[in-house]
Parts: structure tokens; sequence; C-alpha cells
């Protein structure tokens, strides 16, 4: 599919993805939502492609937050499918997505921008980066699971805190707080996460698939994870990976993934 608002780059298994609206700062409009859905089904059929680094275009934002413009006139009913047709068509779907997402912040990630990098399996910031969820200071509240992921990396005290004052976290202080695994340099964002990305590819993708199906499920009321670990656990042993990295281990080899 052509796209209008993202752009795609792919080099060694690694995709890149480029939220491409820098005179809005990347706001996630409804074509953009979209776009982004498509483009990780797309990816997720890539049997080429074993990780993906999402990011925005231009130093200043990552992501926003969502289009304002495009929902200033909505009524109860037209919020609340927005809400849930953009976490089924893009945030949990990332979540749950079974090719690693890294969430390279190169500068503002606030409201959906940051539910978005919140969505994916880890994130790496610039220095530059500020990260909030502003939706009170516009009479809203996050609604792409901002008010379930944020606790979930930050815990519930300082989650409260940022959603409740609105204020943005410096990349330093969202470091401190767990919300990002590393800062860096602007210019040295995108080599971390292709670094970290490319050893991410050299391990075997079917356990890789499982680990995050059984970490989600630790986040999942419907799921025992302990009882998801074992069955993934048990899993693994008939695959084709198993065989080759513990046959490579016995050979004193590099292991060799599909
Ligand atoms: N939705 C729609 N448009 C947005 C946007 C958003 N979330 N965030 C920024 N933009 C647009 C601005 O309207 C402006 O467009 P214009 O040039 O056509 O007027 C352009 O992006 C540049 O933004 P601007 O506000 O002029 O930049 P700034 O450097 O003064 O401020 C921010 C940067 C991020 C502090 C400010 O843009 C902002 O507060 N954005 C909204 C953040 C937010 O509340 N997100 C949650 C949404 S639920």
């Amino acid at each position: 599919m052509k796209f209008e608002n993202i752009l795609i780059e792919k080099s060694e298994q690694i995709a890149t993805i480029i939220i491409n609206r820098p005179t809005k700062l990347n706001a996630l409009n409804k074509k953009t939502i979209y776009e982004l859905g498509v483009a990780f089904d797309e990816l997720k059929n890539d049997d080429n492609t074993k990780a993906i680094v999402i990011t925005g275009s231009g130093s200043k934002a990552f992501v926003a937050g969502a289009d304002i413009a495009e929902f200033s006139d909505f009524d109860v009913q037209q919020g609340a499918e927005l809400a849930a047709e953009g976490q089924d068509t893009l945030f949990d779907f990332v979540q749950n997505l079974e090719t690693p997402v890294i969430a390279a912040i190169n500068g503002f990630a606030l409201g959906g921008g940051l539910e978005l990098a919140m969505a994916a399996h880890f994130r790496v910031a610039s220095s530059t980066a500020k990260m909030g969820l502003p939706e009170v200071s516009l009479g809203l509240i996050p609604g792409y699971g901002g008010t379930q992921r944020l606790p979930q990396l930050v815990g519930k005290g300082k989650a409260l805190e940022m959603i409740l004052t609105a204020n943005m976290l410096s990349a330093e202080e969202a470091l401190k707080n767990g919300l990002v695994n590393y800062v860096t340099e602007p210019e040295d964002l995108l080599p971390l996460c292709y670094k970290l990305a490319k050893k991410i590819t050299t391990n075997s993708s079917s356990a890789i698939a499982a680990a995050i199906r059984a970490v989600n499920a630790n986040y999942d009321t419907d799921k025992n994870g302990y009882l998801v670990e074992i069955n993934e656990f048990g899993n693994c042993f008939g695959t084709a990976d198993f065989e080759e990295g513990t046959t490579a281990f016995l050979e004193k080899r590099r292991a060799e993934f599909e």
C-alpha cells in the first residue's frame, strides 16, 4: 500500500516506520492511525522483518498526540468509537505484535504519541525528548491505553501525578522512572535502537514471539501468566529453533535461526 503520512525503510531484517507529518508535529490523525495499523500488519507478515523501530520525522517530535483538530466537535458516541477503534487497530495490535517494536523517541511524545511509544515493547529516548499525557488540560483523559500502560511502567503514583498535572517529563526523568530504557544524544538515538534491534534479529523469532505472549499475559486479566509461561515454554521444545539453538550450543557454534 502507498502511504501518505508514514515512511517505511528496511535494512538487514530491521524495518523503520517514520511518522511523517512534521508540520503538525506528527500528530496522529485518523489516516495516520489507519496507515500505521496497515504497516504493522504488513510487517507482521513479512518473514524478512525481525524487529521494528518506530520514530517521528524531524527533530522536534515523535508524536505530539492525537490530532486535536480532528475530534474537537465529537460527541460522546464518537469519542468512545475513536478510542475503541484506535486501541483495536493500532495500540493493542502493537503491544501484541510478535515482532519486537522499539520506540525511538526523538522529541515530544505527548498524549497518543506517548501511548504509542508505551504500546511498543520498549523505548529509547533522545536527550531532547519530552513525554507526557496532557489530556486533562483539554478536558479529556488518555484514550489509547495510557491510563493502563503508564502505571504498568512507572507505578500508580507517578502515573497519576503525570496524568493529573499534565506535566511533561524530561528524558532523564523518564529514564529514572522506568518509562524509557536509555537516553542518548539525538544523533545516537537510531544507532542505539538499531544495535538493540540487530541483537534481537540474531535470536530465535519463535522464542521471541513466545516470550512476548508470556510477558503480555501478565497484563491480561483473563489469563494466568504463569500457566501461559508453562505452555509457551513447553511448546518451545517442539520448534526447529529449539533444536538448532541447543544443537549449536553443544557443537560450540553460533545458532543459525530461520
Ligand atoms: N493535534 C493537532 N495539531 C497539533 C498537535 C496535535 N496534538 N500538536 C501540534 N499540532 C500542530 C499545531 O497546531 C501547529 O500547527 P499550525 O502550524 O498549523 O498552527 C503545529 O503542529 C506546530 O505546533 P505548535 O503548537 O505551533 O508548536 P510549539 O513548539 O509552539 O508547541 C507543543 C509544541 C507540543 C507543546 C504543542 O504543539 C502542543 O501542546 N501540542 C498538543 C499536545 C497535546 O495536548 N497532545 C495531546 C492530544 S490528546
